[in-house]
């Protein structure tokens, strides 16, 4: 993986996840760099390539990183007549010898680029044109102040993930062990990739896989080797980071009625209340204590859902915050607003009034707790008694939410997720772990 790391004179440097050495090149190598590399390479430039005009047709595409000698190119290349196939290599007599395999093997559907790989997808690949990455035996750079080498990195996942078609697959093998975790690690955190083990781990040596020299040395040493697969969802979504998946609304109809009153208030019922409901009665009192702690009283519904926006902000609940920006601007608030509620103190967009409920619930959601004497004395210059408690309740609510949605990792709703990206994405909300895009 290339990354960017400050260089000694100020600039950014970039971290390449190889060391070109020279290594020792044939004269047979040699002649096929001159001769059949300008017939079988793609020249590197950072502009998309058009596959379809490179290979003269529409077929499956398989791009394989650090192919090395280009052992698993041939083969696979020889076998998939259908299927065109990319390498990209750095290491000139590896590169030599797939040539001199093409010549040999009169392959018509494997082409090579001699760059770095991690360039070559982002500039060259364009984004859903692979069906298979392939990454096999990566160097595993063993030493600590190395690991930053290592290719696979989460800035490298997301961008194999966008560079596959949905249903398209990653494919890894290493057999060293710390760096097998290491990929599991990253991988398995890309939202835009599923691991396809059903533990979540190792699969079965794919039968398509041949030996290379690498994988060779490792047996020789005695490694164990670890295969990974990942695959890029049909969907096209992101996959669910929720721990308990909501229920259908279906699943329970004694609900009909308020999940209507959801849906036609807010355009949807919320992923909460549906994980929720696999508990009835907890759904059913969330809902009751909801419906009386926002919408009844005689605090504006605007007031209440900035105070839970502030409340959510302070406890760093993004699917919370992305709900009440949702609800405060059904309840009226502009974008405005909405956006500048982290500045209630000092923007004129605020009320008094609105800025000692917004203290207040800045203060109250605070761990530990803030919210002191003078808030409420404050707060009793705009508010009676009742409306204090509809205040502090509406707080208290969201003690509760932060930490249902926080912990289950609730999956965002689209809408939500729209409204929460116009309004509270350029001061730098996303939806992190809730996933929905914007
Ligand atoms: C340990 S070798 C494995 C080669 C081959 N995949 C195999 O299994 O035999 C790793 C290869 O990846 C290549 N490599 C590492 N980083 C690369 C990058 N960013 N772009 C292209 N090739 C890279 C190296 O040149 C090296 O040949």
């Amino acid at each position: 993986m290339t990354v960017d790391a400050p260089g000694g004179d100020g600039r950014r440097k970039r971290i390449r996840s190889y060391v070109l050495r020279g290594g020792r090149i044939t004269s047979a190598q040699r002649r096929a760099h001159d001769k059949l590399l300008p017939r079988w390479g793609l020249a590197f430039s950072p502009a998309p390539i058009d596959l379809d005009a490179v290979y003269g047709r529409r077929a499956p595409r398989v791009l394989e990183i650090g192919f090395g000698d280009g052992a698993t190119l041939i083969e696979l290349a020889g076998s998939r007549p259908e299927t065109d196939f990319l390498g990209v290599e750095v290491h000139p007599p590896g590169i030599g010898h797939l040539l001199l395999g093409i010549e040999a093997r009169s392959l018509t559907n494997l082409r090579v680029i001699v760059h770095d790989a991690v360039e070559v997808l982002q500039h060259q690949i364009p984004p859903a044109s692979l069906d298979e990455v392939l990454l096999y035996f990566p160097d595993p750079w063993p030493k600590k102040r190395h690991h930053k080498r290592r290719i696979v990195q989460p800035a490298f996942a997301a961008l194999v993930a966008d560079r596959l078609k949905p249903g398209g697959a990653l494919r890894l093998a290493t057999d060293w062990e710390p760096y097998a975790e290491w990929m599991l690690e990253v991988l398995n955190a890309e939202r835009g990739l599923v691991n396809a083990a059903t533990d979540q781990r190792w699969v079965e040596r794919p039968t398509l896989r041949g030996a290379t020299r690498f994988e060779a040395r490792g047996h020789r040493l005695g490694h164990r080797v670890f295969d990974l697969e990942y695959r890029r969802p049909i969907s096209g979504g992101f996959k669910s980071m929720a721990h308990v998946a909501p229920l259908p609304r279906e699943a329970v109809p004694e609900f009909r009625e308020l999940f209507d009153h959801y849906a036609n208030t807010r355009g949807f019922v919320p992923n909460s209340i549906l994980t929720m409901s696999r508990r009835p009665a907890i759904a059913k009192a969330f809902m009751d204590l909801n419906r009386a702690v926002l919408y009844e009283g005689t605090v504006p519904e605007e007031l209440k859902m900035l105070v839970s926006l502030i409340a959510s902000q302070a406890a760093g609940c993004r699917y919370c915050q992305a709900h009440m920006a949702n609800l405060s601007s059904i309840y009226r608030a502009s974008d405005a607003k909405i956006a500048a509620v982290w500045e209630f103190e000092t923007s004129e967009l605020f009320s008094d009034a609105e800025r000692a409920a917004l203290r207040l619930a800045l203060k109250g959601a605070t761990v530990p707790n803030e919210a002191g004497p003078k808030d409420f004395v404050e707060l009793a210059k705009y508010f009676d008694d009742g409306e204090k408690v509809e205040i502090v309740a509406t707080i208290a609510l969201f003690g509760y939410l932060n930490r249902w949605n926080d912990t289950m990792a609730t999956d965002l709703e689209e809408r939500a997720a729209r409204v929460a990206g116009r309004t509270l994405g350029p001061a730098g909300w996303d939806a992190g772990k809730h996933g929905a895009r914007s």
